[in-house]
């Protein structure tokens, strides 16, 4: 079969990464893709979003297994641009129509879906432009600190989270009023502040039946000890370490089973990953977010220890009989460690050639922002390369990662020295 895989991240290396190791994959193709993904599958220059582009390609190198990574062209409704068309609905979409991805697309849908399915999750409501003085109102009903959140996609930079009530009405002002988020923030959910240490699980769906993938953390701030911009991800460990089998059958029965059976429920067309973000709050999980997709890095983390044939899982997905899937994962530790272009996740130069790749020996490199420039690979993003390494014990398979990393070199390469400090 030949597959296409969507986007140009070190989600989208992993996937082209475990694809290409499967004996049901013929031709691979990546489009964008990275540096990363032309060692491994065909780069195509076409754009996520570009539909027709991707149509064109689909046919022209028959296709028969779409893979999409990021959420955008989940949000713009591709899974249905595909089921619609008469040359393309016998092809495997994973990732979910644009009524499922919503779940992701708006923070005030993903709430009501949660509320209507008994999920555990924080007390929100949500205003717009005419009712930001009731916004301001509700603030003071809540303590700090108080949780604004953009209901629409904001590329991760959505979510404001303030000590202080004067400013979180001065913002939620900003946000509904002057548009701070532009169309983003039309409307703006107000959130209960929950407090407890985050984790994220990843589950696949057919729709139907499901199967939970390993567990993941990752690290959002650019700074040592979680301090400073919020990023894409500094790097992910898989499996959380407290998250302990109780912790997980309380996640399967009060989030994950009502999330799916909620989706069949509601005839909401799911096939793909469901990305939930959790709080544990004192011993139980409340989802604090939805993600339609993988998580970037969390991917690189969660994906190597899956040894099941991805391929094959995927197939189930397409023929709605995942409850068949038998998952094997790695028992080992995971961990990824990202680095970044010098003054990401603010403004920072392209072009730097990168040496040492080949160097790295017991870890994965999995690219992220790279490209291939007369011959040399050079950065091409903020997050440039992930570094996965794995142990019995997640210290141990840090250390590898870090003493790779120590081999690779690009001007005003960053990465952060601290991930699992919280662990
Ligand atoms: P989201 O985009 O909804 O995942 O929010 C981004 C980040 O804000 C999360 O990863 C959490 O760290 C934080 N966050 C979101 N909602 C809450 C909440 N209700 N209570 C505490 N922290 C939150
Ligand atoms: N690493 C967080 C995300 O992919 O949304």
């Amino acid at each position: 079969m030949n597959i296409l895989v969507l986007g140009s991240g070190g989600r989208e290396h992993t996937f082209a990464y475990k694809i290409a190791q499967s004996d049901l994959c013929d031709s691979l193709f990546v489009a964008p893709g990275n540096a990363g993904t032309a060692s491994i599958a065909t780069n195509v220059p076409i754009a996520v979003t570009d539909f027709s582009a991707i149509k064109e390609l689909v046919i022209e190198k028959n296709i028969k297994m779409v893979v999409v990574g990021p959420e955008d062209p989940l949000v713009k409704g591709i899974s249905d641009f595909f089921k619609s068309d008469s040359e393309l609905n016998d092809i495997v979409v994973i990732g979910p129509s644009k009524e499922g991805a919503q779940l992701e697309g708006s923070k005030e849908y993903a709430k009501e879906f949660l509320f209507r399915h008994d999920i555990p999750t924080a007390a929100y409501q949500s205003f717009t432009a005419e009712t930001v003085e009731e916004g301001k109102k509700f603030l003071e009903t809540l303590s700090s600190p108080y949780v604004l959140k953009a209901d629409g996609l904001a590329a991760g930079k959505g979510v404001l989270i303030l000590q202080d009530i004067e400013e979180a009405k001065s913002e939620l002002e900003n946000m509904l009023t002057n548009k701070k988020f532009g169309a983003a923030s039309e409307k703006v959910v107000i959130e209960e502040f929950l407090d407890g240490i985050e984790l994220s699980v990843f589950v696949l769906t057919d729709g139907k039946n499901y199967v939970t993938l390993p567990t993941a953390k990752d690290y959002k701030r650019i700074g040592e000890g979680d301090t400073g911009l919020n990023t894409g991800g500094m790097g992910a460990i898989s499996p959380v370490p407290f998250a302990n089998a109780s912790f997980m059958s309380k996640i399967e029965e009060q989030i994950v089973k009502p999330t799916v059976n909620g989706l069949a429920k509601e005839n909401i067309d799911y096939k793909g990953f469901i990305f939930i973000g959790l709080i544990k709050v004192g011993d139980d999980p409340k989802v604090i977010e939805y993600n339609v997709r993988m998580g970037d890095p969390e991917t690189e983390a969660v994906l190597p220890r899956i040894q099941t044939d991805l391929v094959q899982l995927f197939k189930h997905v397409g023929e709605q009989s995942l409850n068949e899937a038998h998952l094997e994962i790695d028992e080992r530790s995971a961990t990824t460690v990202m680095t970044v272009s010098g003054g990401y996740p603010e403004a920072y130069e392209k072009g730097k050639e990168i040496s040492g790749i080949d160097t790295i020996s017991d870890s994965i490199v999995f690219h992220a922002g790279t490209k291939i420039e007369e011959g040399k690979v050079v950065t091409n993003g903020g997050r440039v390369i992930a570094v996965t390494s794995f142990d019995n014990d997640f210290r141990i398979a840090l250390q590898k990662s870090y003493a790779n990393i120590e081999k690779l070199h690009f001007d005003k390469m960053y990465f952060r020295k601290d991930l699992g400090f919280d662990l």
